[in-house]
């Protein structure tokens, strides 16, 4: 899947978050595949039991449109995601529940 380097972080990021989820919200994001995407990631977040330092963001458009649906896990940018790869993502890099 292609990835690029996030233009900028968004202010008062400050990744002490042991995962950070940054999910695009601008608006070709959103109407191709984030406003899915997001509901996606809620609804993983609630059912894997995670630790409290799973963080989830949103964020204006970046300029990475034409690429879109755009997510952003741990600082990198992943392009065309749909609900199948954002489970792919999250199951990668989240830390697994203890117990
Ligand atoms: S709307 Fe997501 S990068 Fe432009």
């Amino acid at each position: 899947m292609p990835e690029t380097e996030p233009r900028r972080q968004p202010e008062g990021n400050v990744h002490t978050a042991a995962a950070s989820i940054t999910i695009c919200m601008g608006s070709s994001c959103f109407s191709r595949g984030n406003s899915r995407n997001i509901e996606v990631v809620q609804d993983y977040l609630k059912t894997q039991s995670l630790p409290p330092t799973v963080e989830l963001n949103g964020h204006l458009c970046e300029g990475h449109c034409k690429a879109g649906p755009n997510v952003t896990i741990n600082g990198k940018m992943y392009h065309e995601v749909d609900p199948i790869v954002i489970i792919g993502l999250l199951n990668h890099f989240l830390p697994k529940a203890k117990g």
